[in-house]
């Protein structure tokens, strides 16, 4: 591990502890927690019977969306004990069968072939430093006929502003920068990774994949509390998702 891996991790095991500090609150989320609409359009038909893997599975409250829409079995990994201890003892008090492993990605210790669906995003991908190898991964673990899914910050969202009147892009960032210091969530030094959309796109490819959908979106996955911004107004994209098969 390199030296901004070692601060990203640390980062990363501080801020988690809020999903037990806040076990009740998480719990509460959980017990209505839903994927958004555009996620089910693309994979709400593929999720009933599924055996899903999460990559960075966090809080878990995808993985109890995912188990309520009837995957057979959801199976999270992230690297921090806070989020897949807590995350692990939510869905087992609301009886769904999510399991969690704790790994540092790239290596998820996963059987090859194990997972119908990979599923991952809602800020994974900032956290990659090698997209090659992570896709890779995703790759090994899926089944012929499996797919994977991810529904992530578009990659220009590093640039936007908060100012709530125009869209304003921020002087200190750029679209093809590799990194910059994370300064909201999880904080604490933090270094994100900026993928551009045709790295992922290539890197995808890269990984033996071939993709079935991409779309950006206007909607952010996360909106910051207080904030309201321009740039969340619908003129700019803030996600994007992507569904990708094993090539044949
Ligand atoms: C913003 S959360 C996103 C996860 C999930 N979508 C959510 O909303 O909670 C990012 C998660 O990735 C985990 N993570 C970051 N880098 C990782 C790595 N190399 N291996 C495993 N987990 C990692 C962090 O511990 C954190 O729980």
């Amino acid at each position: 591990m390199d030296t901004t891996e070692d601060r990203t991790r640390a980062a990363w095991a501080i801020a988690s502890r809020k999903y037990e500090d806040e076990y009740a609150e998480h719990l509460e989320l959980a017990r209505t927690a839903e994927l958004l609409p555009a996620e089910l359009g693309v994979i709400g038909g593929l999720v009933p019977g599924a055996d899903v893997v999460h990559p960075m599975s966090g809080h878990g409250l995808d993985d109890i969306a995912l188990a309520r829409l009837g995957a057979r079995s959801v199976h999270g990994i992230d690297y921090s004990e806070a989020a897949v201890s807590s995350a692990r003892r939510r869905a087992d008090e609301l009886g769904l069968p999510c399991r969690y492993t704790r790994a540092a990605l790239p290596a998820s210790g996963l059987e090859a072939a194990c997972a119908d669906l990979v599923y991952t995003g809602k800020g994974a991908l900032i956290w990659v430093t090698d997209l090659d190898a992570f896709l890779a991964e995703c790759r090994r673990l899926l089944r012929p006929d499996g797919r994977l899914y991810v529904y992530e910050a578009h990659p220009l969202v590093p640039l936007w502003d908060w100012d709530p009147e125009q869209i304003r892009v921020r002087a200190d960032r750029g679209y093809f920068s590799p990194t910059h210091v994370n300064d909201t969530y999880p904080g604490n030094g933090a270094v994100e990774r900026q993928h551009t959309l045709s790295g992922i796109v290539m890197a995808c490819r890269r990984a033996g994949l071939e993709i079935e959908h991409l779309d950006e979106h206007p909607e952010p996955f996360w909106y910051p509390g207080g904030v309201t911004a321009a740039a969340w107004d619908g003129r700019v994209p803030n996600t994007f998702s992507l569904l990708a098969r094993p090539e044949r």
